[in-house]
């Protein structure tokens, strides 16, 4: 009787239903079965090596925060388990980070092309758990779908951008964003940590850029150009050490971050702490307190043998904290009127023969490029590098559009699509929102419907389009809840983008997917935009 008692008391309060097959970014095949793998406090972790300890710990933590269970990690087991495994990593394969998870009733197995590919089976994994269940003292049972899943990634290059300058996040919040992109199997991100509002990365043979230039005297208050300016010191930095410790937590992801140091534009926190970079060196130069870049107003680094070595140093302490093969220039939006109107640079230009500014800014970029490639490192820079002539070996990230893209792989570059209509996430997902946004309407229907690959590119030049990535600047993002408000679910309509096959794209069928991935995002406690369609 008392064991009856039991069986109905699990039948009612219990395990209900498995969860259905909604997985986002669509995987290339699943097959579904019948029945499930039940996942309890006595299942365990098999692996067979130290090789993915970081996706069964990552899987663990997963487990612990949203279930209350943990898994222990065993290297053997008869029953009950999940299989973390990988194929040699010296094997060479097309899809790295592609996988095939079996889920059976004695066991889940996760085999990647690499440790990379189990790690991203174990989003999917994450997705078969049930989204319904609250934590009860580690006495729940999971159920875990029979299916059979092979997958793998359409773009190399899967990412998310982050604006620290105009607003400054914690470590702790940075951790988090890249546990977002984790969860969407996404591998880079690209952090933009210097801009006119403050520079946000402790470099040891330049102090005075994190003493003066993390730090502005006040922020515009409102919309640009606003309706004064609040008065309050605001500011941050990241120490090296911090940054050691968050660049080893994306890369337990595996996901490589991408510094931006940009230059020579977007730099009046480095001219403010040292003058002697700019144009004007006897000008008093203050760390921002306004957005966008207004013509006159902020100044940029002359091209002198003096800021292209700084920068040079500046980079060199960068690649010795990131690992990554790719390293942002920037190269955006760079004023060219302090070069016109400056003596040094129209000798400069007049020695070299150069016919315009642009050109100027192409000399800047090569130098830069050429330190860079010496470290065996590639530049990445924003679409204006085109003009002017792109330096050699660099990747275009295409944000005015898609035009600098499209044109760089005519010209047998590897591009980054990241169009501000749709990818920037700083524009309103809604018609009318209640919160400031940045102006524009980038509403998620168009970031899923959206293309890396323009038809504009032949066969061989769209294989220069590595990927896509959605940017966020902060200009009207001042806290961690308001980054969720503004990306998702717009992330969850990218990540299909930039993983799913072009032909399994079906917007009605994602929005089906997404009423359970809304439910995830209400276990994972986030802010999100809740009525974006
Ligand atoms: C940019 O939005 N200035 C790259």
């Amino acid at each position: 009787m008392k064991r009856l008692i039991y069986l109905f008391a699990i039948l009612i309060t219990g395990i209900a239903h498995s969860q259905e097959i909604n997985i986002i970014p669509k995987p290339v095949e699943v097959k579904a079965g019948k029945g499930d793998f039940i996942l309890s406090e006595k299942t365990s972790i098999l692996l067979y090596n130290d090789s993915n300890k970081q996706s069964a710990d990552f899987f663990n933590d997963y487990l612990e925060k949203y279930y209350g269970i943990q898994l222990r990690i065993v290297a053997n087991a008869k029953e009950n388990f999940i299989l973390l495994n990988n194929i040699n990593e010296n094997r060479t394969t097309e899809h790295p980070e592609g996988y095939q998870l079996k889920v059976n009733k004695n066991s889940v197995d996760i085999t990647g092309q690499s440790e990379a590919g189990t790690f991203r089976g174990v989003q999917t994994l994450i997705q078969l758990l049930p989204v319904n269940q609250q934590p009860e003292n580690g006495n729940q049972q999971l159920k875990i779908p029979f299916v059979t899943i092979t997958d793998y990634p359409r773009f190399p290059y899967r990412g998310m951008h982050l604006d620290v300058s105009r607003h400054f996040f914690p470590v702790d919040y940075i951790k988090k964003y890249i546990d977002f992109l984790a969860l969407h199997k996404m591998n880079y991100f690209h952090w933009h940590l210097t801009d006119d509002q403050g520079w946000r990365i402790e470099i040891k043979k330049y102090p005075k850029l994190t003493e003066i230039g993390a730090w502005r005297d006040g922020t515009i208050i409102g919309k640009y150009p606003g309706t004064g300016n609040d008065g309050i010191r605001y500011g941050g930095y990241y120490t090296q050490e911090q940054i050691k410790a968050i660049v080893k937590y994306a890369a337990d992801r595996y996901i490589t971050i991408v510094p931006e140091i940009d230059m020579p534009g977007h730099d009046m926190a480095a001219l403010a702490a040292y003058p002697q970079l700019g144009t004007r060196p006897d000008s008093v130069y203050k760390v921002a307190q306004t957005w966008g870049i207004f013509g006159k107003f902020n100044n940029v680094l002359s091209p002198t043998e003096y800021a292209i070595h700084f920068m040079e140093d500046v980079l060199n302490e960068v690649m010795q904290l990131f690992p990554s093969k790719y390293i942002h220039i920037g190269g955006d939006e760079v004023s060219k009127i302090w070069w016109h109107n400056s003596t040094f640079c129209l000798q400069l230009m007049k020695e070299k023969g150069m016919k315009d500014e642009h050109e100027l800014q192409s000399y800047f970029i090569q130098r830069i490029e050429k330190f860079v490639n010496s470290k065996g490192r590639t530049i990445i820079g924003w679409d204006e590098i085109l003009e002017g002539g792109l330096a050699p070996n660099a990747v275009v990230m295409s944000w005015r559009g898609e035009k600098g893209g499209i044109a760089a792989a005519k010209q047998n570059h590897n591009v980054i699509m990241t169009p501000d209509n749709p990818l920037y996430f700083n524009r309103s997902q809604l018609q009318k929102d209640d919160s400031l946004t940045a102006g524009g309407y980038n509403p998620i229907e168009n970031v899923y419907t959206y293309d890396p690959v323009s038809k504009e590119l032949n066969t061989a030049q769209a294989k220069y389009i590595l990927g896509a990535q959605g940017n966020l600047w902060t200009e009207y993002i001042t806290n961690p809840r308001k980054v969720e408000y503004m990306i998702f679910p717009r992330i969850s309509a990218l990540s299909e983008v930039v993983w799913s096959k072009k032909e399994d794209r079906n917007w009605n069928d994602f929005k089906k997917r997404m009423a359970c991935q809304f439910k995830r995002y209400d276990l994972w406690k986030i802010n999100y935009c809740k009525n974006s369609y």
